[in-house]
């Protein structure tokens, strides 16, 4: 385990020096945090980025798997989101410093004949899962036997990938070299609305809260709990796994609802996990 900060060039040397394959995860992840400091986003993740695929030149080191994500398509104008054919038109600094994350890669093989594969994950979810999306929140709360908060008309539709199948998506992309130089969607393809969630979430945890519309401004703090509701909201992400399927076999195979059981699950044996809220 080496831990060190992927601005620090020199750490990054070191740490790739003789590796076959260079997985890279490390973001600043928070959107509110993005829209809040777009420079300290784009440094962490696009010069992050940057200074890594230059170790990896470097250091000879050819093969990279980058997490980017479904942030670079913007609002949904048809569904589902194919990576070839719908726009990417970020709504968030996330999306542009992940969108030139993309960019950089398809350079890169130009300059210095790397093979990346880049990655725009879905939501995804499950054990372990960091505290601060809807998801979460909506378990916290059950758990505490407080109601679910659900912004607006709840009708929002997410596509939630489970982090097992996101596992083996990647294990696909290492093994095979169909992988190289694409950028692939990595969910499920099936829109579940926030509605739709918060019934699920009942029905796995099996407490009986209220469920509270709650009619919150973009950008304003809700009056039930510390979480602002994010400005620019897309109305609907639903990123189709065609490609993925076709290119590497691969589709999602957790239902949201088994999915669901199994963070519960993990949350009931970890509580003290989700204190911090991020996003
Ligand atoms: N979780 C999702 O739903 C989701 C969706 C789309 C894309 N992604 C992307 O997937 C990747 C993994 O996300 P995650 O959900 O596991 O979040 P995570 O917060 O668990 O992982 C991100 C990690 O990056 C590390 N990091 C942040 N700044 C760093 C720096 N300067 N140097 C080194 N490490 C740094 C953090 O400490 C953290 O461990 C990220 O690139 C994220 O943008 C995640």
């Amino acid at each position: 385990m080496v831990r060190g900060d992927i601005l620090d060039r020199e750490a990054l040397d070191g740490a790739v020096r003789g590796v076959d394959l260079v997985s890279h995860q490390a973001a600043q992840l928070e959107i509110t945090r993005a829209i809040d400091d777009p420079i300290e986003d784009l440094t962490t993740n696009t010069i992050g980025t940057l200074n890594l695929f230059a170790a990896c030149a470097k250091a000879g080191v050819r093969r990279v798997i980058q997490a980017t994500s479904a942030g670079v398509y913007g609002q949904a104008v048809r569904t589902p989101q194919g990576e070839d054919d719908h726009p990417t038109d970020p709504n968030w600094a996330y999306g542009v410093s992940k969108l030139a994350n993309e960019k950089y890669a398809a350079i890169m093989r130009e300059v210095h004949g790397l093979e990346i594969t880049s990655l725009r994950y879905g939501i995804v979810y499950g054990p372990r899962e960091w505290y601060g999306r809807v998801l979460t929140i909506f378990l916290k709360r059950a758990l505490e036997r407080e109601p679910l908060i659900i912004f607006g008309d709840g009708e929002q539709v997410r596509d939630f990938v489970f982090v097992g199948d996101v596992v083996e998506m990647h294990r696909r992309c290492i093994g095979d070299p169909a992988a190289l130089h694409q950028v692939l969607n990595v969910a499920t393809g099936q829109g579940v609305t926030v509605n739709r969630l918060a019934e699920l979430a009942l029905r796995v945890t099996g407490r009986e809260v209220a469920v509270i519309h709650e009619d919150v401004a973009e950008g304003a703090t809700s009056a039930h709990f510390a979480r602002r509701r994010l400005p620019q909201e897309l109305r609907t992400l639903v990123q189709s796994p065609e490609k993925a399927c076709r290119l590497l076999g691969w589709e999602a195979h957790t239902s949201l609802e088994e999915g669901l059981a199994a963070e519960w699950e993990w949350l009931g044996r970890n509580p003290g996990r989700w204190t911090e809220m991020s996003y």
